[in-house]
């Protein structure tokens, strides 16, 4: 089956459970799971039902989609992604934002744990991404032109949405919870990097590392999406402190900055 028919179809299973416009769609990365427990009254759809729908392979990456409102929107949450690393290919690991595409979803907020690489970006502080590396990341958008969401080549000069951005930064005053810029450089893994990859990023710019966002705002974009990236610093990157780098640190942090990363997340979407 073509990939685009594979679109429709997942489109087409989940457009009966919506009865009225999505305002927003928010991948919920390490430290943001919780959120899906305010969403009020959710329908919550396990990936595994969705036709094509690729599901999780990692501890702590649970793979439902809810969908409910959120303040006073409505809002369609992906609790749990899927990662190149884990072996799927990048047309699989955006394949969701293309049905949200199809579903009229306009907005989508990425988010991600990842390390620090600035000096002033430590374990559980939050970052706004201005702009990614995607260098080093295999392009989602390879193979033929699926032109009925965007054109052959696409502009990606912005690819964070400036009034969103500004949205945020209203958050971050409202709430007290400081949020920085930041550069954020895709690594493919599945191992942490070396102190000389991290030195490289540094030296080419970049403020933080992970290993996710990058595909899922390219496509966004090929689809005209207005894009929101949001970061948990868990760790400092490799070389940057005496600590070996593990996932068991990453989620640790990931827990205990989780409130305070809902609680911004929850004020952006009130605002947006
Ligand atoms: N590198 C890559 N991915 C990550 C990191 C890191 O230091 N921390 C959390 N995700």
């Amino acid at each position: 089956m073509q990939y685009i028919d594979q679109i429709n179809e997942a489109a087409d299973f989940l457009r009966p459970s919506f009865s009225q416009p999505i305002d927003l769609a928010i991948i919920l990365g390490s430290g943001l799971g919780p959120l899906a427990d305010q969403i009020k009254a959710p329908k919550i759809i396990p990936y595994k039902d969705i036709p094509h729908f690729p599901t999780s392979t990692i501890a702590g990456h649970a793979g439902c989609l809810y969908l409910g409102t959120l303040g006073n929107k409505t809002i369609l949450a992906m609790k749990g992604r899927v990662h190149y690393y884990e072996g799927y290919d990048m047309k699989e690991v955006t394949f969701p934002i293309r049905v949200f595409s199809k579903l009229n979803i306009q907005k989508l907020i990425v988010t991600n744990a990842c390390g620090g690489i600035r000096d002033d970006l430590k374990p559980g502080d939050l970052a706004y991404l201005t702009d990614h590396f995607s260098l080093f990341c295999p392009s989602p958008l390879r193979g033929p032109n699926l032109d009925e969401f965007g054109p052959r080549f696409c502009d990606m000069s912005e690819v964070y949405d400036h009034e969103m951005i500004k949205v945020a930064l209203d958050a971050s005053k409202t709430t007290g919870i400081t949020i920085k810029p930041s550069v954020y450089a895709y690594f493919k893994g599945p191992r942490f990097e070396t102190p000389a990859d991290i030195h490289a990023y540094r030296v080419m710019g970049a403020d933080t590392v992970g290993m996710s966002t990058v595909p899922e705002a390219i496509v966004a974009r090929h689809c005209d999406m207005n894009v929101l990236g949001l970061s948990l610093i868990t760790n400092k990157a490799a070389g940057l402190s005496d600590q070996k780098l593990s996932h068991q640190e990453v989620q640790e942090m990931a827990d205990l900055a989780s409130k305070k990363f809902v609680t911004l997340v929850t004020e952006i979407i009130k605002n947006l």
